[in-house]
């Protein structure tokens, strides 16, 4: 049993649990259920008005999956204490929400998520930061859709419709931190040149599972981390990434990049992270393709069809200390490619499911297995595709010595 020794300790103590047992039955109205964090659950209920009794210390008030039709003015008076409401899967379309309706001093996040929207609604807090706004129709966003709301810090639109965002859209948003749009339908025509170049806070932007076939233009120089992942994304130009200098994560899974040009990230030196796997490339790297990326630490290349590697083609790599090149179309690897000049931390290098020509010229790598700085991964996995002689063996099966040239 707990013992308070205070007494002072132990008044505050019974005070609180007074609050909690206040907060948790006699205030509650029916049917919601109303925990110890003042948190007040109403959702799922079948209700079909908003309860009377809401206790006014309430900081969240989720009201979602109900049979709710309006939020009228003046309902939620008094609860000046509430920080989020749950409005989700209303069925909600335009004017359900009331002007003023929503105007609580603390109230900053407002869940709107699953509901029938086709445009942003009106009457939201003017103070809210945070709004979810996934899985509505919306399709097109209209200009200046946020302009009553330039306090938003973080948004998210995935799994919304949209195919279309129009010119100064966003241009209000001079707060917004993050912003989701996965699995939306965005195709380069759908987004104008410079839709996100006024908000200069925008950290991350992720546009997961689009319809990008080429990189976005005039993005804020404050990014920090974009996600392509899942667009059929073509091409990275030359110099494709000038504006965003801040970028410390770039991700581009499963896109259909056949091809990197030369100095395609130059600019990028405080990127840390940069993802490829199952991109489609068929380009070789070449010693200016990854020119520049002097602080990155991961780079992720497997399952892709790269056919070759230049030497230097990662001499910028001074700080890289995990390397995946795991099921591309290397046949061969000069010795200078990973050269500890060029990578002096390399701990972990992944090579396996590769067609290698385990000739003589490759007999270097293989007596770097367990006999190097760094960790070849999976010796068992890394077969030899010829010559004849040695054919469909793995590494672990074959020495140094096997690896000859006729
Ligand atoms: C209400 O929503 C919360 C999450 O906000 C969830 O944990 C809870 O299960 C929901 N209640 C009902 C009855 O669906
Ligand atoms: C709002 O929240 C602040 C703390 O974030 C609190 O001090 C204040 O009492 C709350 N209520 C009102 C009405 O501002
Ligand atoms: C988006 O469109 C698809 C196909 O038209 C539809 O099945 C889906 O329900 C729509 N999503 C939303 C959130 O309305
Ligand atoms: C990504 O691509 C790989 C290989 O093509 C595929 O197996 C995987 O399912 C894809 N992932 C998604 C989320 O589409
Ligand atoms: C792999 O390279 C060989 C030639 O070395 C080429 O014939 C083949 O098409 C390439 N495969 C892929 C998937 O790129
Ligand atoms: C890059 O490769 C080219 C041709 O393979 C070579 O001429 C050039 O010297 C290399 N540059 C550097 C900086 O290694
Ligand atoms: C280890 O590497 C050195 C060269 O770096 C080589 O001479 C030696 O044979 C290698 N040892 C094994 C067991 O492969």
């Amino acid at each position: 049993m707990m013992v308070v020794k205070d007494s002072k300790a132990a008044y505050l103590y019974f005070i609180f649990i007074l609050q909690i047992v206040g907060m948790a039955t006699q205030n509650c109205p029916s049917p919601c259920y109303c925990n110890e964090y003042f948190e007040v659950f109403c959702n799922n209920t079948g209700i079909s008005e908003i309860p009377r009794g809401i206790p006014k210390e309430a900081i969240l008030l989720d009201l979602g999956g109900n049979k709710i039709k309006k939020i009228p003015y003046g309902t939620l008076n008094g609860l000046v204490n509430l920080i989020g409401i749950g409005l989700g899967n209303l069925g909600f379309s335009g004017h359900e929400i009331e002007a003023g309706a929503l105007n609580l001093p603390n109230l900053t996040e407002v869940d709107l998520s699953f509901n029938k929207y086709k445009m942003v609604p009106p009457n939201l807090p003017k103070s809210m930061s945070t709004m979810y706004f996934s899985n509505n129709p919306i399709e097109v966003l209209d200009a200046r859709s946020f302009d009553d709301y330039s306090s938003l810090e973080y948004i998210d639109m995935s799994n919304c419709n949209v195919t279309h965002i129009k010119p100064n859209t966003f241009d209000a948003l001079v707060n917004v931190d993050i912003m989701h749009f996965a699995f939306t339908k965005l195709t380069n025509a759908g987004i104008p040149d410079a839709a996100f170049a006024k908000n200069k806070k925008l950290n991350y932007l992720n546009l997961r599972f689009n319809k990008l076939t080429r990189l976005l233009k005039g993005l804020p120089s404050s990014l920090e981390s974009i996600e392509y992942i899942g667009n059929p994304i073509k091409e990275i130009p030359s110099n494709a990434f000038l504006d965003v200098p801040n970028l410390k994560t770039l991700g581009f899974m499963n896109s259909s990049l056949t091809k990197m040009n030369d100095n395609a990230f130059a600019g990028l030196e405080k990127l840390e992270l940069l993802d490829f796997m199952s991109a489609a490339i068929i380009s070789p790297i070449t010693n200016n393709t990854f020119k520049g990326l002097t602080s990155l630490e991961t780079i992720t290349l497997d399952d892709n069809h790269i056919p070759s590697i230049d030497i230097g083609a990662f001499r910028d790599f001074k700080i890289l200390t995990s390397l995946r090149l795991s099921g591309n179309n290397l046949t061969t690897l000069n010795k200078g490619v990973l050269d500890s000049k060029f990578i002096p931390n390399l701990n972990t290098l992944f090579i396996d499911f590769n067609p290698w020509h385990c000739d003589c010229h490759l007999r270097w790598l293989r007596e770097k297995v367990g006999n190097a700085s760094y960790v070849i991964e999976d010796p068992n996995l890394i077969v030899c595709h010829g010559p004849e002689k040695v054919a469909g063996k793995s590494w672990n099966e074959l020495k140094p010595e096997d690896f000859v040239c006729n």
